[in-house]
């Protein structure tokens, strides 16, 4: 059986203040969750007092991002080691909007993910497909090459978790359909058997991400290959992200 993981992207929302108020309140409201594990990525900047009111709570904290090098003359850059340290025990890494819009390669995500497990954290690595290659008939090839190109070169995934966010779904309320995410979760876990053998594909966690919410996480979550969700929107609402949490049960 594999723990479900709920995990909420903050993206560019929150201040520091605001981040620890949200913290708290999602402290309080899942207070007694033991039947899920639960994970916060707010901005690096919220980090700090996030983790503050997290305190004596099981939420683990991620970072939405890390360079690859240790330290060094990289303006802007932030590394494994300083997120480590500052609290957090995850990172995302290969999302679609910093594929989109920060110019993240396959190449890169494979780096990341070797910088951040150097550090000891757990790296949630995104995949997914935009609609254009939905409709182009080549989900497969996408994911395919995706997995392959960004974490095909490690020898141990244990410490990975994967999130199928098919792109078209990100931040639409555009959701993919049971049928569509569990399809793509089978795929995704058959390559995993395939690379690193039966064993690392059933225990690994595949989350599902893309417009995620209270109504419609039950349905998805109910499939087999479905270990919990990555929720953007939906997390920064203290209640509604108690909800999803709450339909992993
Ligand atoms: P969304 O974002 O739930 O707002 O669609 C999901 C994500 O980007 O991880």
């Amino acid at each position: 059986m594999r723990t479900p993981l709920v995990a909420g992207n903050w993206k560019m929302y929150t201040t520091p203040s605001t981040a620890a108020e949200l913290a708290a309140r999602i402290k309080l409201d899942t207070v007694n969750v033991d039947f899920a594990d639960i994970a916060v990525f707010p901005p690096y900047i919220c980090i700090a007092a996030v983790a503050e009111a997290l305190k004596g709570s099981n939420i683990e904290i991620g970072a939405q991002d890390i360079f690859w090098e240790p330290e060094g003359a990289y303006t802007g850059a932030i590394s494994a080691r300083m997120i480590a340290e500052s609290g957090c025990a995850r990172v995302l890494v290969g999302h679609s909007e910093r594929r989109t819009y920060f110019g993240e390669t396959d190449e890169k995500v494979l780096k990341k993910t070797v910088a951040a497990l150097s550090e000891g954290l757990k790296p949630i690595v995104c995949i997914g497909e935009t609609l254009e290659q939905r409709e182009a008939g080549i989900t497969e090839t996408i994911l395919d090459t995706q997995l392959k190109d960004g974490i095909g070169a490690l020898k141990n995934i244990d410490a990975l978790t994967i999130a199928y966010e098919p792109v078209w779904a990100i931040g639409t309320g555009k959701t993919a359909t049971p049928d569509q995410a569990d399809e793509a979760h089978k795929y995704i876990r058959g390559l995993i058997a395939g690379r690193w053998g039966d064993n690392v594909s059933r225990n690994i966690r595949i989350l599902y991400g893309g417009s995620v919410k209270p109504d419609n996480a039950r349905s998805l979550w109910e499939r087999e290959d479905i270990d919990g969700f990555l929720v953007g929107g939906a997390s920064l609402k203290a209640d509604s992200f108690r909800d999803i949490v709450n339909s992993v049960k």
